[in-house]
């Protein structure tokens, strides 16, 4: 047998019937005190069908995903992370409005911790949703290579569900021994095109995951894609219900739950009912340009109730400072270039204007406005408490999952509406889009794109909130 891209196309239904039976993920409740511990080390996940061997990865305790961080609204995360991996890591905490000091940027918030030292992150988390951590540290590298977990923070006054339930996307690359493709990492022919995608998807670590529920039960889902640059295109069949919120921030209405495209670090709270009848499947697909490929699968036996519950309302909204007036906005422009079949001839690296080869020949195949690499100077400084309006400018011929640091911002529609609250948001090639938020988070931020190779190869830049 050997793991191949057409299993990946063809292969994840018929592997449905191998998803090992298991228990819910345990919720663990956030503990003061020292800390508990959070281990980066190596470790093997059993991400393919027995019958293959074990892959050789890294993870948080060693395992794919990390354990899951669950704590209510407004409590505290303590966690000592102690470095044993052979190159220095840091842990971000993506999309949680957090102190500065804790955010586990490396240059830019903390040093990144070396092989064998360990780094206190302790936070306040203000919202309630799905969010997540992983490393920001050779990200490209480290999270293909498992590094990664869910932080879930609790309503004070939850849903009524029937299971919470997390599923953590992730796309692998595999040799046919079902170990990561080391030679890869670094391959400026993912860099300069959509990123490092895969051949084998997981949920959970898990490359067939399967869960029994009930007819008619209520689910709680919360999708994460942890993937590296795989775009998800989420579809269900069996399961109805609503999109409740998005990137850890409650809609104000509730949406159809699909379709729904997550793009790398985004996340999606879907409340669903299992439709499909005793002894039928509910299933989460992604439909993508290579074919439609199963995600979860829901199996039926027995039933929950007799008729649905009724409909949920909406998630009440988290603390975010509402948007001024955007006539009165701080205005900032960042423009992306670069990438394949791009226009981009040179850019500045190191305080040299260089041609595409040269950039390419050290790594560097994007540029944002003109830089292709962590500016000096901040994109933009805001005071405390200014709204921002920022306009992107996709000029490339990718998309770019851009994500900000420390905030949540609003994609206002072209004719300048504000949508939903996000910490990542897609530009498609040749777009335009403007995003808005109030600066109130002080500190120094990043903003980059969540393609973990195009932000190592350049799409990485930094505000100020002073
Ligand atoms: Cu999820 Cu700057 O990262
Ligand atoms: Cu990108």
């Amino acid at each position: 047998m050997s793991v191949s891209r057409r299993e990946l196309l063809t292969g994840a239904a018929a592997l449905a019937v191998l998803g090992r039976a298991g228990g819910w993920a345990p919720a663990a409740h956030g503990a003061a005190g020292d800390g508990e511990l959070l281990r980066a080390r190596p470790g093997t996940a059993r991400l393919v069908p027995p019958g293959y061997p074990e892959t050789p990865i890294w993870g948080y305790e060693g395992q794919v995903p990390g354990p899951a961080v669950r704590l209510r609204q407004g409590e505290r995360v303590r966690r000592r992370f102690a470095n044993e991996l052979p190159e220095a890591s840091t842990v971000h905490w993506h999309g949680i409005r957090l102190a500065n000091a804790m955010d586990g940027a490396p240059g830019v918030t903390q040093d990144a911790v070396p092989p064998g030292a360990e780094f206190l992150y302790d936070f306040v988390a203000p919202d309630a949703g799905t969010f997540w951590y992983h490393p920001h540290e050779r990200a490209f590298e480290q999270m293909a290579r498992g590094l990664y977990g869910a932080l879930v923070v609790e309503e004070p006054d939850p849903p009524q569900v029937d299971r919470d339930q997390v599923l953590l996307l992730d796309d692998w690359r595999l040799t046919e021994q079902a170990r990561i493709h080391e030679e890869s990492f670094g391959a400026l022919g993912d860099w300069s095109h959509a990123g490092r995608t895969g051949n084998w998807i997981t949920v959970n670590g898990d490359g067939a995951w399967t869960r029994t529920v009930a007819h008619h039960e209520r689910l709680r889902l919360r999708l994460v894609n942890v993937a590296n640059a795989r775009i998800f295109s989420i579809d269900t069949r069996g399961l109805d219900g609503w999109l409740v919120a998005l990137d850890g921030q409650p809609l104000a209405k509730l949406e159809p739950p699909a379709p729904l495209v997550l793009a790398p670090g985004q996340r999606a709270d879907l409340v669903v009912d299992v439709v499909a009848g005793e002894g039928e499947k509910g299933l989460l697909f992604s439909r993508e340009r290579e074919g439609t490929f199963i995600l979860a699968t829901f199996a039926v036996s027995g039933v929950a109730r007799a008729t649905r519950l009724p409909v949920p309302s909406p998630l009440p909204a988290n603390p975010v400072t509402p948007l001024g007036e955007l006539g009165r906005a701080r205005h900032a422009t960042l423009r992306m270039e670069g990438g394949a079949m791009g226009r981009l001839r040179q850019a500045v690296l190191d305080g040299t204007t260089m041609p595409m080869r040269d950039l390419a020949a050290r790594g560097k195949v994007w540029a944002m406005n003109g830089l292709a690499q962590m500016p000096q100077e901040p994109l933009f400084a805001a005071r405390r408490g200014e709204t921002v309006l920022l306009t992107m400018i996709n000029d490339s011929a990718w998309p770019h999952g851009m994500h900000l640091h420390g905030h949540h911002f609003r994609p206002l529609s072209p004719s300048g509406e504000p949508g939903p609250l996000r910490d990542t948001v897609l530009t498609d090639p040749d777009e335009t889009l403007r995003i808005a938020f109030v600066a109130d988070n002080p500190g120094d931020w990043l903003l980059h794109c969540h393609m973990l190779e195009h932000s190592v190869a350049g799409m990485l830049t930094w505000f100020r909130v002073a």
